[in-house]
């Protein structure tokens, strides 16, 4: 075990002392040389997300998005954007169900496609032959075309995260270290952190998980809503937590939990549950609308996930069609994807949001003045 990556940590570790979580795992997923993500097409061969399961996942995306887009005026041009776009499967569904609006693929093209990764750029190309589509680094790189009309699925779990472990009534950040034995491993950092007063009241032995780099992320989205409108889609495991979120680093290699992944930096995929009270904080305090999140089950459910599934298994064969429903099922029922995975709605200040979510609670309380 002496990958690239292991050396520059420890070497770094040895002359710094221990690093934050945060560091240690922007290291291991986007290194532009070793990182994860710069060196192989993860999907399929570690994990599997929602648009690779069904195709009904995107086109329901797709006709959401194209909805808002109507709903605020079809306006032209327009920019259909992705981050983290995977195989590019989403992209390619969500294309293909906005052709039931006339005019919505010629306003929201080019697509813009945002994506830190050369792998899987290249794979995004091959995938999305044919249809207008450009690349970016990053958001702000896209140019701003009208509106954005924006998903990113399974991309927050993906950003780095800092933990803290709460004693005696102060906190205690986590870090990367060197251990007796020669190997990586978190260890407490002797100096209580200066986050401590910011961080919510919990029992002692208590961890909790903060991601700046979701804000960060959450800030620049909301900026481009309140610069020119639009509306967007953020879909992700996780939930808006009352207290300390808890340990919930998962490290996955060939669909299997790794349990001590400090050893195996650019090797393991590397995700957390999202903590989506912060990120609708960023949103609201942006000025945004915000619904939910919602569990993914009652979102898919609300679009119309199973007439949708209905109408393609009628022109399938009677195995074909028995495979499509369970595909459906798994990314709805609530022991499997549908409750664990939320879906969080955003449009730019006073728009209307995105449909699938329940409407906003508008009724008088009793005893108010009407
Ligand atoms: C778990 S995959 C999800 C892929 C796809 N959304 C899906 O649902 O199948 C994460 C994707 O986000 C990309 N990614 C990760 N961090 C990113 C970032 N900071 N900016 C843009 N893309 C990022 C990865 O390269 C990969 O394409």
């Amino acid at each position: 075990m002496s990958g690239p990556l292991l050396q520059l940590l420890r070497r770094k570790i040895e002359a710094e002392g221990p690093i934050r979580l945060d560091e240690w795992w922007q290291t291991c997923l986007y290194h532009p040389g070793h990182g994860y993500y710069a060196t192989r097409v993860p999907l399929g061969a570690d994990f599997i997300t929602s648009p690779e399961i069904s195709q009904v996942f995107g086109e329901l995306i797709g006709l959401s998005l194209v909805q808002a887009w109507l709903d605020q005026g079809s306006p032209a041009p327009a920019t259909l954007a992705e981050i983290g776009p995977g195989k590019g499967t989403l992209m390619a569904d969500a294309w293909r169900a906005l052709g039931v609006a006339p005019g919505a693929r010629e306003a929201l093209a080019p697509l813009a496609l945002v994506e830190v990764s050369a792998s899987m750029r290249s794979f995004q190309t091959n995938r999305l032959r044919g249809l207008p589509v450009r690349w970016y680094d990053t958001l702000e790189h896209a140019p701003a075309a009208g509106p954005l009309f924006l998903v990113a699925n399974e991309l927050l779990d993906a950003l780095p995260i800092r933990q803290l472990v709460h004693l005696s009534g102060l906190w205690f950040e986590r870090k990367v270290g060197i251990s007796g034995s020669g190997h990586l491993g978190l260890m407490l950092d002797p100096r209580p952190s200066a986050l401590g007063p910011a961080l919510p009241a919990c029992p002692d032995g208590s961890i909790h998980e903060i991601s700046p780099a979701r804000e960060i992320m959450a800030r620049s989205i909301a900026e481009r809503l309140v610069a020119a409108g639009g509306a967007a889609l953020l879909i992700d495991y996780g939930d808006v937590y009352q207290g300390a979120t808890g340990d919930t680093v998962q490290a996955v290699r060939g669909h299997k939990k790794i349990h001590d992944p400090f050893d195996l930096p650019g090797e393991v995929d590397l995700t957390s549950r999202v903590d989506f009270g912060p990120v609708v904080a960023a949103f609201r305090a942006a000025g945004c609308e915000v619904a939910g999140p919602v569990p993914q089950g009652e979102y898919l459910r609300a679009l119309g996930i199973e007439p949708r599934t209905e109408a393609l298994a009628r022109n399938l064969d009677e195995a074909a069609a028995a495979d499509l429903w369970s595909r459906s099922q798994r990314l709805v029922d609530p022991a499997r994807m549908g409750r664990l995975f939320k879906v969080l709605g955003v449009a730019a200040p006073g728009r209307p949001l995105p449909p699938g979510f329940p409407a906003p609670d508008t009724s008088v309380p009793e005893g108010a003045a009407p």
